[in-house]
């Protein structure tokens, strides 16, 4: 019998005030555009997608995450837009601190060394999907930035649920 798997990527994960900030958004463009909601307790910034990962491999992820140490840092969220290639409407940074990029690379560096390398085709660009399945429309709700400290990643996993996709955070490393 094949092994148990999961499907699973590293991720920033918003406290409760920025993530009732951008469900906010997200209420917004739902009227405008359509689609399906992304739940407030699911809102993210995919750092890392690692896709099916043997359970008895999991533990690997958090070897190498644990060897990594780097300072917390400050995002602004202070733009949305809508991709047609994938009909997803998201809310992300116009800019965003070296911090960031260093993280990112950190965690695919050290996740590729553990023989785990990660499936994310493109280059990353921090956005938070709010819609999926969403319409363009000629323009989304304007908003005022978001202040979102960021002191954490956290590894999660992707499940059927019976509104969509449910994501759970597994565990977490702290920044510092
Ligand atoms: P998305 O929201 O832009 O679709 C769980 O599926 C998370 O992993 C989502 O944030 C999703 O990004 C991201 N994801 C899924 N497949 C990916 C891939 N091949 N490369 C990068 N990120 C991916």
């Amino acid at each position: 019998m094949a092994e148990a798997s999961q499907r699973v990527f590293l991720a920033l994960w918003p406290g409760a005030e920025v993530a009732g900030r951008l469900q906010h958004i997200a209420l917004e463009a739902e009227k405008r555009c359509g689609g399906r909601r992304m739940r407030r307790d699911t809102l993210h910034i995919t750092l890392a997608f690692l896709g099916e990962v043997a359970e008895s491999r999991l533990p690997l992820i958090g070897e190498a995450m644990a060897s990594l140490q780097a300072g917390r840092f400050r995002l602004r969220i202070d733009t949305s837009g809508y991709w047609a290639h994938n009909h997803i409407v998201w809310a992300g940074c116009r800019a965003w601190p070296a911090q960031l990029d260093a993280l990112v690379g950190d965690i695919r560096c050290a996740l590729a060394d553990a023989g785990l390398p990660v499936a994310t085709e493109n280059a990353f660009f921090p956005h938070v999907t709010l819609l999926r399945k969403a319409q363009a429309v000629a323009a989304l709700p304007e908003f005022e930035p978001i202040d979102w400290p960021v002191d954490a990643w956290v590894l999660a996993a992707s499940s059927p649920a019976s509104d969509g996709v449910g994501y759970r955070r597994l565990t977490g490393w702290p920044l510092t």
